[in-house]
């Protein structure tokens, strides 16, 4: 059984149909990939499964249970991660205080400023050392070059101990070196057996970490296979060129 199963997803705006009857699989253990040119529904199907948006239509399963229309909340504690995106608010905060924060609900936040429990200091300072950020922990977060902030959210959202996490665009506008860095922490994380679900533009990347891709256009999965086989498709290139 598929750690996270899409089934006939749909969410539209409006007019525009952002998830169009969607169906795919992410296996335990694996990372898997979702690509598709810009506008393909990938951020709606991850707003549908992190629980952002309620689907119109659809099942979305984890781990055998049905997860669908639950507030992300309740997701987050269901074992499902998605990178935490870091607002203006937060931002205000120091490094160390948005990863504490990251673990409870926003709302709550301001009251752990003052205060942070020892052992979630100690485990949020150790994530900061796993992405190599630890010196920047008493930083304003907002002080944070955008590759920086990319490690932030990584870092934060293994607090929470996740066993599927849901990146949307990891590697976007972050330098050779850094990307080199997540690169290598998505994999080490990996190995422990916790689950990706990632969002990409950059083929290298895909084609390095994932073990399964999931190909998007205008909301429709057109495809599921390994990369080899996604990479060959001529449907793959059709959907990008039928972007431009
Ligand atoms: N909150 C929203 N309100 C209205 N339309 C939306 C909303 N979110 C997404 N859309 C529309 O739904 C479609 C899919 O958008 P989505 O952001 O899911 O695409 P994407 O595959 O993530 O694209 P990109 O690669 O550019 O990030 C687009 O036409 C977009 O304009
Ligand atoms: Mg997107």
């Amino acid at each position: 059984m598929p750690l996270l199963q899409l089934r006939d997803v749909t969410k539209a705006y409006g007019g525009i149909i952002a998830v169009n009857g969607a169906s795919f699989d992410v296996a335990e253990g694996e990372i898997t990939a979702l690509i598709g040119p810009n506008g393909a529904g990938k951020t709606t199907a991850f707003d549908t499964i992190s629980g952002v948006v309620v689907p119109d239509s659809g099942a979305i399963t984890f781990d055998g249970e049905d997860i669908t229309g639950l507030m992300s909340h309740v997701i987050t504690k269901h074992g499902l991660g998605r990178t935490f995106q870091i607002t203006r608010e937060l931002s205000d905060m120091t490094v160390l205080e948005n990863m504490v924060v990251s673990t409870i609900s926003n709302d709550l936040g301001s009251l752990l400023r003052s205060r942070i429990a020892a052992d979630e200091r100690d485990r949020a300072m150790e994530l900061l050392a796993f992405v190599g950020i630890e010196r920047l922990a008493d930083e304003p977060a907002k002080s944070l070059s955008y590759g920086q902030r990319k490690l932030l959210e990584f870092a934060a959202v293994l607090m929470t101990e996740p066993r599927l996490i849901l990146l949307d665009e990891p590697a976007g506008g972050v330098n050779p070196a850094l990307l080199e860095r997540i690169m290598d922490r998505i994999e080490e994380i990996n190995r422990k057996g916790v689950s990706f679900l990632i969002v990409e533009h950059n083929m290298d990347v895909v084609m390095r970490l994932s073990h399964s891709v999931v190909v998007m256009a205008h909301g429709q999965v057109i495809l599921q296979d390994t990369p080899q086989v996604v990479r060959e498709d001529h449907r793959v290139l059709d959907a990008y060129l039928g972007d431009v």
